[in-house]
């Protein structure tokens, strides 16, 4: 089964081939950055205008790379949400329509999903159940993950999510947009005992997560200093240490609470070098084994969304004619499949 996967949540548009029994086929990315970084911020109608401009020559181009005609696709995976309301339009309509004239099954996939699935792009591949953390630009969540689809919010944030408080401090500092990997290369120059920031809920019980103090107090101390480089370089790598103990502790606190054997990073800021490394050692401490996606997809793309469209796919699910996006969407929302139906599967 070949599926074709496609993403424009936000400001990537990704087309990937899928296929279980041959892995990746192909895979091709287009990021907005240039459009939106004079905005220091994505600009939604300026993000939608481009999906519709990429969509159709990644198509194209994926398939040549697959060295497939548009006959041997099997089915049509989109992000269907969460995300932005106009740029999932566009994606929702052109994979629904390319499904159409293909006569082939669609499928909207959710984008979380998409995250959480992606370590399965990689090998080794995790074992169902696990513990996941899920990091990217809008959502902090530790899930208990049964099966796919079956998943349990364990705990959230409050407020930012991790991602857009490294987005928001990585502005402050002069980083531009997007931010959070620019301020993970400064820190990595950076002394980490020249400042000291909040560990945010670490001292209260329970797995809720909050970003926005320490935001704050990173913003108090920016202003303060003078941005000369080695200044930039010491609050990044203070800020930086202070979320990625506060995710650790987390993580270690909720495997503790669950006994799951298995933890597994997803989402843009899973590609984290310093979160890699602390979880590494945090699990191989506490005898739990753990799994990241492969770099390249750790951030927006469309392998996963044509892995986990895939699997829906396999298991008889797919969507009707209608062009329907959800830009609110809960994971807990999802069909559930049994473990059982998961293993035939993957
Ligand atoms: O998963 P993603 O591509 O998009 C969303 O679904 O939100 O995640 C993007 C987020 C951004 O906030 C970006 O700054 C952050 O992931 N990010 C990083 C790194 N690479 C991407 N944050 C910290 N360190 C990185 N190396
Ligand atoms: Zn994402």
């Amino acid at each position: 089964m070949k599926v074709l996967g496609i993403e424009s949540s936000c400001d990537e548009t990704g087309v990937a081939i899928y296929d279980p029994a041959a892995g990746l086929l192909a895979d091709v990315l287009h990021t907005q950055v240039e459009i939106h970084a004079p905005f220091g911020g994505v600009v939604p109608e300026l993000a939608s205008r481009d999906h519709l401009r990429r969509l159709l020559p990644l198509t194209k181009a994926v398939l040549a790379q697959a060295k497939l005609e548009p006959r041997d696709i099997d089915g049509v995976a989109y992000t269907k949400g969460p995300g932005l309301v106009g740029a999932l339009l566009v994606g929702a309509l052109f994979g629904r329509t390319l499904a159409m004239a293909w006569k082939k099954p669609a499928i909207g996939v959710h984008h979380l999903e998409g995250h959480l699935l992606a370590p399965f792009l990689g090998e080794p591949k995790p074992t169902f159940p696990f513990l996941a953390l899920l990091v990217s630009g809008g959502h902090t969540e530790l899930i208990a993950v049964n099966a796919i689809g079956s998943y349990t919010i364990l705990g959230e944030t409050v407020d930012d999510a991790v991602g857009e408080a490294f987005d928001k401090t990585a502005k402050l500092l002069g980083l531009g947009y997007p931010g959070g990997a620019r301020l993970a290369q400064c820190a990595s120059q950076g002394n980490p005992d020249r400042f000291h920031f909040p560990r945010p809920m670490l001292d209260r019980p329970g797995l809720m997560f909050s970003f926005s103090g320490l935001k704050t107090a990173a913003a108090q101390v920016i202003r303060a200093q003078t941005l000369d480089e080695a200044t930039v370089a010491d609050i990044a790598c203070a800020f930086q240490t202070a979320v990625v103990e506060t995710l650790t502790v987390k993580c270690r606190r909720a495997l503790q609470q669950t006994a799951l054997p298995t933890l597994v990073i997803a989402g843009g800021v899973s590609a984290n070098a310093a979160l890699r490394e602390s979880l590494t050692t945090m699990c191989t401490r506490q005898g739990v084994s753990l799994f990241f996606p492969p770099l390249a997809f750790c951030t927006d793309n469309g392998a996963m969304i044509a892995y986990a469209g895939c699997q829906r796919l396999m298991m008889g699910q797919h969507d009707g004619l209608a062009v329907e996006v959800q830009p609110r969407w809960g994971l807990n929302e999802l069909k559930r499949f049994t473990p059982f139906e998961c293993k035939l599967f993957q």
